[in-house]
């Protein structure tokens, strides 16, 4: 039996699942690897442990199937999005790549807008403004501040790009991960080569553009070696976490829209035709589906805030640590009440994107009293999160998308308080799946289409993705949270000016 592997190169690690021709998931493993922080503000990583991550998951879930190498028909590459791996003549990488949630390139952003002739003419040209974490103005980092290795400079990929070019020894993107280079015309799914001259960058810089579904190549000698697979393995284009999460989802036509909380918080809809909220608050991608496209709205630090406080705040506290820490710290915020009793968490811990596009938005707790407890914190910090996506679909829904089902994903659709609690933020249904394996398994699906296995990607998702659960909206709660979302979304412009100037004091 034909089986396919999809691979998402995550921030804080990679997973890799392996699933058959039904979609039934057969094996998956994961590998984690250190995200370094040279100055607040600014992320890297290193690609090597990106490769190194990839061969042992692959390695680790053909061990425990028992697969046979020759059934492996195909692979579907996913990754975090906007990442820049910079690469010499010789494919040598130059330095650590830039992250998606990088936030050293504001001035960068000014100058890309500025060449384009304006923020209108900048949307015109590639479908988006310029944001700090978007893969453009990392290039033009590089030539601003580090010319001796933007000299060397032959070639830029994005981080699954990467993973591929060792794969199958060639250089290719596909149309949504490269939407969030700022370099794709988006409308026309190709390389704006008017913004490229307008910023005097050469097209060669850049890798060739595919649809998602597409062979990009078969596994090179020295690849199908190091994975322990063959070399009459595909590799398809494969698609940036945001869509390989969708596609997983089955969110691949109108009206259902998904919610993912990871490090990042994505809130996602599918559109048939290139659609813009004309603030430019939400990013316009295509879509991993073959002439659609996608709108969403991107939270930097949305599991990463919940991290933060379980991980570096409340683990080692007396009477809360171990293994369960989340469960101890979740069950002590599900005792208090929705609102947190009028205490209120930002999740602006890196700056944040949408809707604010700050890279020195702070985060903040705001209305504690001598009742608070560290249960309210941990609810007000759930609840910050998920009032930063109810931003995004307030944009979304007033744009007049239909929205008839919202599904979950992530960490915040495995505990069911917190799906309770998107239900009653957003007052609507959330949906679960039954298998939900996010971006991988959004990949691999896509890995069984360009084999041949389905027609094309909306019919893989129709026969493979089934709904497991839905959470109903609870009205009281409801209203608890609808009184308290305006005061959440002033208090961002009531506190700008001390963000920005607590920002520029730490180093
Ligand atoms: C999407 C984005 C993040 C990363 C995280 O625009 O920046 O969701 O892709 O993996």
């Amino acid at each position: 039996m034909s089986h396919y592997l999809g691979i998402d190169v995550g921030t804080s690690g990679t997973k890799t699942l392996l699933i058959d021709e039904s979609g039934t998931v057969i094996a998956e493993a994961d590998a984690t690897y250190p995200m370094e922080q040279p100055k607040p503000g600014w992320t890297q990583q290193n690609p090597e442990d990106w490769w190194k991550a990839t061969v042992k998951t692959v390695r680790a879930v053909m061990r425990s199937s028992g697969c046979k190498p020759d059934d492996v028909k195909a692979i579907g590459l996913s990754g975090q999005m906007h990442g820049s791996v910079f690469l010499d003549r010789d494919d040598n990488v130059i330095r650590p790549a830039l992250l998606w949630n990088d936030q050293r390139t504001a001035a960068e952003c000014d100058e890309i807008t500025s060449a384009a002739g304006g923020r209108k003419r900048l949307i015109k040209l590639v479908a988006n403004p310029a944001l700090t974490g978007f893969q453009a103005p990392k290039v033009l980092w590089l030539r601003n501040n580090e010319k001796r290795h933007f000299d060397a400079l032959a070639k830029v990929l994005l981080p699954k790009d990467d993973i591929r070019r060792r794969m199958i020894g060639d250089y290719v993107t596909e149309v949504s991960d490269a939407s969030g280079t700022l370099f794709l015309d988006v409308v026309h799914r190709k390389w704006s080569a008017p913004l490229l001259s307008k910023l005097g960058l050469d097209a060669d810089l850049l890798p060739r553009v595919v649809e998602s579904h597409e062979v990009t190549g078969t596994l090179t000698k020295a690849a199908a070696k190091a994975l322990g697979l063959t070399t009459a393995c595909k590799v398809v284009g494969g698609a940036g976490d945001c869509a390989a999460g969708a596609v997983g989802n089955g969110v691949v036509k109108k009206g259902v829209l998904s919610t993912s909380i990871g490090t990042s918080g994505v809130m996602f809809v599918h559109s048939d035709q290139p659609q813009y909220d004309a603030a430019g608050r939400l990013h316009t991608f295509c879509h991993a589906v073959d002439g659609a496209w996608h709108m969403m709205g991107v939270n930097l630090t949305s599991g990463g805030s919940l991290q933060w406080w379980v991980e570096s705040v409340l683990q080692g506290l007396a009477g809360i640590g171990g293994k369960d820490v989340y469960q101890a710290a979740t069950a002590e915020a599900q005792a208090c009440p929705a609102g947190s009793n009028g205490l209120l968490f930002l999740p602006y811990l890196n700056g944040e994107r949408t809707p604010h596009a700050d890279p020195h938005a702070r985060g903040a707790f705001v209305g504690l009293n001598l009742t608070h407890t560290r249960g309210s914190m941990t609810r007000s910090v759930m609840e910050g999160i998920t009032f930063a996506l109810r931003d995004s679909l307030e944009i979304i829904t007033a744009l007049d998308v239909p929205v008839r089902e919202i599904r979950a994903s992530g960490g915040g659709s495995k505990n069911p308080f917190w799906r309770q609690m998107q239900a009653d933020v957003f007052g609507k249904k959330i949906t679960t799946l039954k298998v939900e394996q996010g971006p991988a398994y959004g990949v691999a699906l896509l890995a069984a289409v360009g084999d041949g296995a389905y027609k094309n990607i909306q019919s893989a998702c129709k026969a493979t993705i089934e709904i497991a659960e839905q959470t109903p909206a609870d009205r009281k709660s409801v209203k608890a949270y609808n009184d308290l979302f305006p005061v959440y979304r002033k208090l961002y412009n009531d506190l700008k000016d001390s963000m920005q100037t607590l920002a520029g004091l730490q180093q």
